[in-house]
């Protein structure tokens, strides 16, 4: 359609304008000790990549998927400078969702779209993690993230988009108590897909 041409244009330019080191996830620096040793990883819209290369660096075997063509050039440079092997492929997540049981863990950083919840649910190996984090619109400082409150998180909604899932850890503070402190503007999920002896 040509208006996710423009979109994912816009994306590229974005991608290609971005200057520094990107740093990854908070949710994923935060709660590392609850990765498993290693596995098949996937770090979906992984933009510039900063959470697939964490997970290259930590013995993962990464798939990283984006539909912007810089962003995806830019992690293989990075990748390679890194001395890092990763699998970073031009996709169009919607179009093309991951296939059923194929991943340890998967990892969704400030993308949302609600109807590819349940392939990213199905894409996880018993036992797999989900790792996710993006915008709220309960939020702190609302210029951080989407404009539109249609890409942010209504209050729980990240429990209601992956029920099926076993909650490891939930956080979303809204704009409770001090606000210079904790995950602000953002939910965090990591879930676990149940395995036959969980059920
Ligand atoms: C806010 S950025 C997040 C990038 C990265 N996950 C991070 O947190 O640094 C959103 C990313 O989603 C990508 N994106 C948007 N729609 C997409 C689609 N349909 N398929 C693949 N990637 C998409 C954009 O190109 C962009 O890199």
């Amino acid at each position: 359609m040509a208006g996710d041409e423009d979109l994912r244009q816009r994306w590229n330019r974005r991608h290609a304008a971005a200057t520094g080191r990107p740093e990854p996830m908070w949710g994923l620096r935060r709660f590392a000790h609850l990765l498993p040793p290693g596995g098949r990883a996937l770090d979906l819209a992984c933009g510039l990549g900063a959470n697939a290369l964490f997970l290259a660096r930590r013995g993962f075997q990464v798939t990283a998927w984006d539909w912007s063509d810089t962003a995806i050039g830019r992690l293989r440079q990075a990748a390679r400078d890194a001395g890092l092997d990763l699998r970073a492929e031009v996709r169009d997540v919607v179009v093309s969702p991951p296939p059923p049981a194929a991943f340890d863990l998967v990892l969704v950083a400030h993308f949302l779209d609600r109807g590819l919840c349940p392939a990213l649910a199905a894409a996880l190996r018993p036992g797999g993690l989900l790792w996710y984090q993006t915008f709220v619109r309960e939020a702190v400082n609302g210029e951080r993230g989407p404009s539109d409150p249609r890409w942010r998180l209504g209050t729980n909604e990240l429990l209601h988009l992956f029920p099926g899932l076993i909650r490891r850890v939930y956080l979303e503070e809204g704009r409770l108590g001090d606000p210079a402190q904790g995950l602000r503007d953002e939910a965090l999920l990591i879930g676990q897909r149940p395995r036959a002896e969980d059920t």
